[in-house]
Order: C-alpha cells, then sequence, then structure tokens
C-alpha cells in the first residue's frame, strides 16, 4: 500500500529536529492525557515517548482497568518520577467521557497535550452487505463520537495553548480496490479528520493535528496481516517517529501546521523550509477535492 510522500525524504525513525532532548521540544512540567494506550499500542508508544523525554504527569484513559494498570507500571520503569493516573472509561460513551473529564479535571489537573487514540479501533472485515450491523457500526461511530465528547468534555479543561493531536490514517485516502471490507474504518477515519478541521477552525486557542503515525506492528498490524491478506514483510516505522513526532507538535515550531493533516513519516526539516507556502495556502494538507477548495 502506498504511504503519503508529502516531503521528499520519508521518515522512519527519530532524527535530530524532532529529539526531544532539544530544549526548544521541552515537555517538563506538562500534563499528558492519552486514550486508548493498551500495552502494545501506538497510544502506549507515544505516552512512552513523552515519559522518556520527561513529562511530569500521565492520565491513562482506556476500557480495561488491568491494562491500563500494565501501562502505568511500563511507564514508570521508564521514569518512576513520574506520576500517572488511569482512568476506566468508553470513549464512545458521553456520559462516561463526561465522567472521566471531571474526574480527571480534579484528580489530575488540566491538561496540556491530549493524544486522542480510542478511535484506533480495528474492524471484522467485511464487505458493506456482508458486515454484522452493529460491529460496522461500532466501528464507524467510535472515532466521530470521541471527538464530540472529547471537545464537549475534555477541551474545556486544557491549559491555554494545549495540543490536541488525533490518530489518523493515511487508509482514509486509500481507494477501496487497495483495501477491500475496510470501509467502516476507513470512512470513519475521513469523518473524523473533517470534524477536527472544524475543531480546529472553531477553537483556535487549541492546536489541534490529525496525523497519520506511520506504520508499526501493533496487534491492529498483526490482524490486518491476517485477516486482509495485509503483506507480513511490510516495510514499518520505528515507535519513536510517532512519539517524538507527537513531541514535536506540542512546541511553537509546528504553529504554522495548526490545522492541518499531517503524517509523522513527513520530514519536519522540509516542511519548516515551506512554512512560507502553508502560510498563503490554506488548503495545504487539508481535505479538498483533487485540489480544489470549496
Ligand atoms: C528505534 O529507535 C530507537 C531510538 O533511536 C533505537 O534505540 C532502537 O534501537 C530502534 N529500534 C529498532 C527496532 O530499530
Amino acid at each position: 500500500m502506498p504511504h503519503p510522500r508529502f516531503t521528499a525524504k520519508k521518515r522512519s525513525t527519530t532524527y535530530a529536529t524532532i529529539d526531544p532532548a532539544r530544549p526548544e521540544l521541552s515537555v517538563k512540567g506538562k500534563t499528558l492525557y492519552v486514550t486508548g494506550a493498551s500495552p502494545g499500542t501506538l497510544g502506549a508508544g507515544i505516552a512512552a515517548a513523552f515519559v522518556t523525554a520527561g513529562i511530569a504527569k500521565v492520565g491513562v484513559f482506556g476500557r480495561t482497568k488491568s491494562k491500563l494498570q500494565q501501562t502505568k507500571a511500563d511507564l514508570l520503569k521508564i521514569n518512576p518520577d513520574v506520576t500517572v493516573f488511569t482512568h476506566v472509561f468508553d470513549a464512545g460513551d458521553a456520559e462516561s467521557v463526561g465522567v472521566a473529564a471531571h474526574w480527571a479535571r480534579s484528580e489530575i489537573g488540566a491538561w496540556d497535550v491530549f493524544i486522542n487514540c480510542a478511535a484506533f479501533h480495528s474492524p471484522n472485515p467485511a464487505t458493506i452487505q456482508g458486515s454484522e450491523e452493529d460491529d460496522w457500526w461500532k466501528t464507524f461511530e467510535l472515532g466521530v463520537r470521541s471527538v464530540q465528547y472529547f471537545t464537549k468534555s475534555f477541551m474545556p479543561k486544557a491549559r491555554p495553548g494545549a495540543t490536541y493531536i488525533s490518530m489518523n490514517s493515511d487508509t482514509a485516502f486509500t481507494r477501496p480496490e487497495g483495501l477491500p471490507k475496510m470501509a467502516a474504518y476507513t470512512a470513519s477515519k475521513l469523518a473524523t479528520a473533517k470534524l477536527e478541521e472544524y475543531l480546529s477552525v472553531e477553537n483556535p486557542g487549541m492546536r489541534t493535528f490529525t496525523i497519520h503515525p506511520g506504520v508499526y506492528r501493533t496487534g491492529m498490524f498483526d490482524q490486518w496481516v491476517r485477516d486482509l491478506g495485509y503483506p507480513e514483510d511490510s516495510p514499518s516505522d520505528n515507535l519513536s517517529l510517532a512519539g517524538n513526532f507527537c513531541i514535536w507538535l506540542t512546541s511553537p515550531e509546528s504553529d504554522f501546521l495548526k490545522g492541518r493533516y499531517l503524517a509523522a513519516t513527513f520530514d519536519v526539516d522540509e516542511l519548516l523550509e515551506r512554512k512560507a507556502e502553508f502560510e498563503k495556502d490554506p488548503k495545504l494538507l487539508r481535505i479538498t477535492w483533487a485540489g480544489t477548495y470549496l
């Protein structure tokens, strides 16, 4: 499956410009909330990068208590000085998200970085006609609902200038011939990306980014190999790329990319060189129809 090539260079592991050791990228004293961070997932890998970089507090939200506790133990192994909170919730349930946000505001405090991986839910692959109704909708809805519930419940509890990063997938733009039986998942990703364009425009005080994180050997990768014939030897990226790219996105250096759809595999040095182009062109790396902007 071809992957986006907006920059000439394609990154697959961390590099100097996104190295959290750069003082400009410091996350010291900051608070991260992450949803969908069970052990072995992308969310857990990204949380690990923030903890490695010295973030002060992490709130981990997910469906299964034992998994959250394992993620917490893993993060504390990286840095025993980090404070990790866990909370069981369902990102697709309004009341559950409301309760979690309220709890987090009083127990953890306001957030600086919110990583939404909750939409990273894998379907039972099926054609639209052959799909099982409830499973199909659950796959479609989780991502979309999570954005609306985040906006209503968590967003008001952010610090000024906070950064919201949402995990999307370049499969949103893959032709159905290239990824059959994945309509619920890919259509949901595209819908979620559109919601986040609105989110960014409606809330200019929040730094909003939608990203394709790269390809990683997570449980989802294994499922795609098993159920979709995704080639087992597909090239994958080093998790340090997604983690440190997200850390770079939290710094003011990425301000000119707010509200755009990015890939962690894009070369940040090239993006920085093209800053003037972004400032002039509101359609660059946003959802367009054949490059037009309506
Ligand atoms: C991933 O990147 C990290 C940081 O550069 C490095 O230490 C590690 O060896 C890499 N892992 C693989 C499998 O290449």
